[in-house]
């Protein structure tokens, strides 16, 4: 396990992995509340030839670094392959996701088993993603952009800017 101490202060290293595409208010909510639980939290975005994503990896990154500017201790990066592989390689010794609505639930569990089973070093925790965004995932943005409906709310102004070109 990768624990380093500073001051008797141990150095937790977070990462946040997903597909954020593109990053809402609600992932940008467990990002900052993230960032004051741990020393560094690093936003990973997957690499997945399997998803045809709306944005393109480089943009997706540019979108998280554009949003969480304010939040110094907070990065973005890419990985390919096992979530708990990219972990290991970053000496974070926590995988951090939010929940949001039960039917999150399930998924969520058997990733976190899936993980502790490939690396039992590594801990899964959860946020609970805040009341006023629990309904807000990424498809429903972009569906909702899509459709011509207002999205100002639901995601940060450079996300907002890329979906009113993106259809
Ligand atoms: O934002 P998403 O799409 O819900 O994120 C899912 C993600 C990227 C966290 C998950 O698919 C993942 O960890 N993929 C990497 C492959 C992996 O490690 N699989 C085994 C654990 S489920």
């Amino acid at each position: 396990m990768s624990r380093f101490f500073l001051l008797d202060i141990p150095l937790v290293v977070a990462i946040y992995p997903g597909s954020f595409d593109p990053i809402t208010l609600g992932h940008l909510d467990v990002i900052e509340r993230g960032s004051r639980l741990f020393q560094r939290v690093i936003v990973a975005v997957l690499r997945n030839p399997q998803k045809q994503p709306l944005f393109s990896v480089e943009r997706r990154l540019q979108q998280i670094q554009a949003t969480t500017q304010h939040l110094t201790n907070v990065e973005a990066d890419s990985f390919e392959g096992l979530t708990v592989a990219y972990a290991q390689q970053r000496h974070a010794s926590v995988i951090l996701r939010g929940l949001r609505v039960l039917s999150d639930f399930e998924y969520e569990l058997q990733m976190a088993h899936t993980n502790k089973s490939l690396c039992p070093f590594l801990e899964t925790l959860f946020l609970t993603t805040a009341t006023e965004y629990s309904f807000l995932s990424s498809s429903l943005v972009k569906e909702i952009a899509r459709l011509g409906g207002a999205i100002d709310h639901l995601v940060p102004p450079v996300v907002a800017q890329d979906l009113a070109y993106a259809f």
